[in-house]
């Protein structure tokens, strides 16, 4: 690990150049992956190369990462990923770092990235060839609901129902940004019917979201992949739960709480939603009418700096939460974005909520 972390210290700051020799080699020694990257490249920011390095610098903590990387290989089959396509992609990867890495570039060095990546690889790969079900499912838009003017609600209809478990995430690709596949979690549990729905928000220079937002229309056919994530209720806990989620962190504990209800038995619930002003909880009158019918939850709305918002508990949510104590005899869910996240574990694990009660979804980190 000391060998590739130095050797990538020494490589990093011509990251550019290395993202540009990366695709370059690797789109001369096997063309035929041209075709599963977007037409602009700019667009990606060099995705894959950042995502390698940092599963590399992981390579010492197998335990979460080889499931990951075996969804992650499962979910690679959407793009047209074959087997012979990882040693392309390996040799390009550490060709363009070897190439930047100067003196550092020893032959050790060498053969700890070889070996980092031909495990990742093999994890990959392995998972891929093992998959039987679909690299991937059509789902028809039925219904865009605008929220605002960053926000839109989306439901997809699916032929048969996708495989996924309440909590976990797909990665979609529409048909105004071909080949620009996101990430995006479904809002409810599995119906019978197929029906997905996602809440999307435009973020800032946002390729994906905003076109999401702005232009699907009812008819457009989405590709989804297959569901990823580890976010789940255990219904063999007996302690009670915690969710702490924002943004469009709420949509998958909206299919959490809706799968929960279809349980013999509920654990009490609480659910802080959280926004810098009212307008943000762009979904909170839904969840407190389910409270009303579902009694086992209290939903608390938390805002930043609203002066108006009555009724809601004031300050972001690691103040709010934190506020009421360590909540170690609870069972703790975090969803929303990477701040969010970042933000609300690290406060809790200082209250003195044990570590391996929080779950949130390590890998969703930008
Ligand atoms: C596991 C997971 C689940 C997700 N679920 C949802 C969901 O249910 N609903 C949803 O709307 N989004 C969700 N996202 C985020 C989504 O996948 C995209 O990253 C987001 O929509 C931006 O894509 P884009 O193409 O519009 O932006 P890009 O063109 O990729 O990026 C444009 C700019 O926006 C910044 N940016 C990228 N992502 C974010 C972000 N999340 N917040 C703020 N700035 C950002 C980038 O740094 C860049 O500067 C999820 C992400 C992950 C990893
Ligand atoms: C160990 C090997 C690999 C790892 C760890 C890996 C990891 C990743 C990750 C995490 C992403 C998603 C980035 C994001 O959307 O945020 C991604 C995207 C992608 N990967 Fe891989 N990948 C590997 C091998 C490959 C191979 C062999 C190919 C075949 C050419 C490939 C092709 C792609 C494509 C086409 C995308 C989408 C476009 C892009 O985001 O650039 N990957 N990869």
């Amino acid at each position: 690990m000391r060998l590739i972390k130095d050797s990538w210290a020494a490589a990093e700051s011509h990251s550019d150049e290395m993202g540009r020799l990366f695709y370059a080699t690797l789109f001369r020694i096997a063309p035929e992956t041209r075709d599963l990257f977007p037409v602009h490249m700019e667009v990606q920011r060099s995705r894959l190369m950042r995502a390698l390095v940092h599963f590399v610098q992981m390579v010492d903590q197998p335990e979460d990462l080889v499931p990951f990387l075996e969804q992650l290989g499962r979910d690679h089959r959407k793009f047209g990923v074959v087997a012979q396509h990882y040693d392309a992609v390996g040799q390009a990867l550490i060709g363009a770092i070897r190439a930047h890495a100067g003196e550092s570039w020893t032959p050790q060095v060498h053969e700890a990235w070889t070996g980092a990546y031909a495990d990742l690889a093999t994890a990959m790969r392995t998972a891929a060839q093992a998959e039987r079900g679909p690299a991937s499912w059509l789902g028809r838009v039925v219904e865009h609901t605008r929220v605002g003017w960053d926000l839109a609600m989306i439901t997809l209809q699916t032929p048969e129902p996708v495989p996924y478990r309440a909590g976990q995430y797909v990665s979609v690709e529409t048909p105004q940004r071909p080949r620009l596949w996101r990430y995006l979690s479904p809002a409810n549990s599995p119906r019978e019917d197929g029906t997905l729905e996602f809440h999307v928000r435009a973020v800032d220079g946002g390729w994906v979201s905003r076109a999401i937002v702005a232009h699907s229309q009812i008819g457009d056919t989405w590709r989804i992949g297959p569901p990823m994530g580890r976010m789940h209720v255990d219904p063999s806990s007996e302690r009670e739960l915690l969710m702490v989620t924002g943004g469009t962190g709420m949509a998958p504990i909206k299919a959490l709480l809706e799968d929960i209800a279809q349980r013999p038995e509920q654990p009490r619930t609480q659910v802080f939603v959280g926004g810098r002003t009212w307008e943000d909880l762009y979904d909170f009158a839904s969840l407190r009418k389910f409270s009303y019918s579902n009694t086992w939850v209290d939903v608390i709305p938390v805002v930043e700096d609203d002066e108006g918002a009555t009724g809601a508990e004031r300050g972001t949510l690691a103040d709010v939460v934190t506020r009421y104590g360590a909540w170690s005899d609870h069972d703790v869910l975090v969803c929303g974005s990477p701040a969010m996240i970042r933000a609300t574990v690290s406060r809790m694990l200082v209250a003195g909520t044990p570590l391996d009660r929080i779950k949130y979804d390590p890998f969703t980190m930008d």
